[in-house]
């Protein structure tokens, strides 16, 4: 993290790139969500809920679960946990999911991904009401995403859009690349970009001339989970580059001990672009932003109550 304060401390600029800082607007998209809780909770007698599902003990995931957890609570909503051992039957968690569904005090329900080997993830998202779904992981939210209808946006992607909106007054006719095709990143991604009328490029593992395709890219989302994989020659000088992988890799100055990397060469790829989001700090704190405005979202449409524009 002070790596991170640095840079910005340095005036926003690393290289020749003005570096995008996610933290600091999700933090100012968590003051809004909080205005909008007190809100719904003053002039509605209503309170956001959200259920978070934790399956195991998988130790990231414990981590994520815990920030969402906290950061619910910061942001005036209910939150409710539900953490299960991994040897849990798949019949048992669709019956705690059905109880989520009928729960009127539960307006969210995430269950954290992945789930063990042995659980039809699928089933269980799909099990999800679609409009308490706010992750926009549900086949429904995926149909509506794809083809421009009012349903639940997947927060990362959501996150990003929103850090790019913020960089470009217009993305219309930009060439997008799209690192990664997971449906929790890049393929949401790539209909929200689609959305806004860029011309966009799913690539990955298996992508032929990956380097060349990322170098046409005016905007380049790196969504491979590969530490560092695109260098400072994958990149179109002026590009805005949103780095979504979150690696641990080790420090060198000892064993035992890590650092958090992107899939972006930062420093590197800093020389080149126009614009580049940090890791850490930069689409790592909008996705649970994302995830609190997903869930007033949800609270309004399930309530029938208009919902609030919530920018930064
Ligand atoms: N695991 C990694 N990212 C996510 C996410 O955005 N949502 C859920 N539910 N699980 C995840």
């Amino acid at each position: 993290m002070a790596l991170i304060d640095n840079y910005f401390q340095k005036g926003k600029i690393m290289g020749k790139a003005k570096v995008i800082n996610g933290k600091a607007y999700a933090e100012r998209l968590r003051s809004r969500i909080a205005e909008a809780v007190t809100h719904l909770k003053v002039t509605h007698n209503i309170t956001p809920g959200l259920a978070v599902v934790l399956v195991g003990d998988d130790p990231a995931s414990q981590v994520y679960v815990r920030n969402k957890e906290k950061q619910t609570a910061e942001a005036g909503m209910a939150s409710f946990e539900n953490k299960l051992s991994a040897d849990i039957k798949e019949n048992e968690l669709l019956a705690l999911i059905a109880n989520l569904n009928g729960d009127t005090a539960v307006h969210g329900i995430l269950v954290q991904l992945p789930l063990p080997d042995h659980i039809d993830s699928g089933k269980i998202i799909n099990a999800i009401n679609p409009d308490k779904d706010v992750d926009g992981f549900h086949a429904i939210n995926v149909g509506r995403l794809t083809t421009g209808n009012k349903g639940m946006v997947p927060c990362t992607p959501l996150g990003c859009l929103m850090l790019l909106k913020d960089q470009f007054c217009d993305l219309q006719g930009k060439h997008a690349v799209i690192v990664g095709r997971s449906n929790i990143v890049g393929k949401p991604m790539a209909a929200l970009l689609l959305q806004e009328s860029c011309t966009v490029t799913i690539a990955h593992s298996r992508t032929k001339k990956l380097r060349e395709i990322c170098q046409s890219a005016d905007i380049l989302v790196a969504a491979a989970g590969r530490p560092q994989m695109i260098g400072s020659d994958w990149i179109k000088p002026g590009a805005t580059i949103i780095d979504v992988g979150i690696n641990r890799v080790p420090k060198e100055e000892g064993p035992g001990k890590f650092r958090l990397v992107g899939d972006v060469d930062f420093s590197a790829a800093a020389e080149v672009a126009a614009a580049i989001t940090p890791v850490p700090g930069g689409v790592g704190p909008m996705t649970i932003a994302c995830l609190l405005k997903n869930t007033v979202t949800s609270t309004c449409r399930i309530h029938g109550v208009e919902e609030p524009i919530i920018a930064s």
